[in-house]
């Protein structure tokens, strides 16, 4: 079954208050990412946990082993239930993460981002990597797989490669998912949450397309109904 995240791009408390108000009988999932994290730190976890709900910490963790392995504890300490990292950081790193994950909170999700869908294939070869984008997010999968990571954070482009190659039961989370008719915006490939579904996607992400959107709770019951099994 799909789960829905909910992005919480903001700068400011009240444009969160605001949003998680609207939603708090209809969202269980947020993401908090470097914009809101940078300005007002771990008391927005306290704060969005306080209210009972699941958080995902995409700050995308990438240094050398022990670094990420601690930054991975106190994050999980304090009451996140999805991590990530970056998957180029080594299997070592990623293996450091996953098992500080585990340590804290058996239930917590540690979940690896392979290759940022900014760059394409001539910004690998830029960094020294001749190869294209999908053959990079399939070898990073395979080895954030192997290393203990719960799942990754996979473009709808290559996510059913990922399926193919790690199995069913590796978790994927889908950014990119615009409702039929919704504003692309600076996205430039995008799927429906029902093609995500359809896709096996474990969460998607969606921002804009509810946060933006005139009624942000009825936008998320829409998206809801399109993931919710037949
Ligand atoms: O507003 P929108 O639905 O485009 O927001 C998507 C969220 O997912 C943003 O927080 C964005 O940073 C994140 N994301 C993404 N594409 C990725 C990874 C993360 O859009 N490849």
């Amino acid at each position: 079954m799909t789960k829905l995240i909910v992005a919480l791009d903001f700068d400011t408390l009240d444009e969160v208050d605001n949003l998680l108000d609207q939603l708090s009988d209809t969202v269980q999932w947020y993401k908090l990412g470097k914009q809101l994290f940078t300005a007002h730190g771990p008391k927005l976890i306290d704060h969005i946990k306080g209210k009972g709900k699941s958080l995902f910490l995409d700050l995308k963790f990438h240094d050398i082993p022990n670094t990420v392995a601690q930054a991975v504890r106190v994050s999980v300490a304090s009451g996140v239930d999805m991590i990530n990292v970056h998957a180029s950081g080594g299997s070592e790193m990623i293996a450091a993460a996953a098992q500080a994950a585990q340590a804290e909170n058996p239930d917590a999700l540690m979940i690896a981002v392979t290759v940022l869908t900014s760059m394409d294939e001539q910004a690998l070869e830029e960094i020294g990597l001749n190869v294209s984008p999908a053959e990079q997010v399939i070898r990073l999968a395979k080895l954030a797989q192997a290393a203990g990571a719960s799942g990754i954070v996979a473009s709808a482009k290559e996510s059913a490669l990922i399926t193919e190659n790690c199995g069913a039961d590796f978790i994927q989370v889908l950014p990119g998912i615009r409702p039929s008719g919704a504003d692309q915006q600076d996205q430039k490939r995008v799927v429906t949450p029902a093609e995500a579904a359809a896709l096996g996607a474990h969460y998607i992400v969606v921002g804009r397309p509810i946060s933006k959107a005139e009624n942000p709770a009825q936008a998320a019951q829409e998206i809801l109904k399109d993931i919710a099994p037949a």
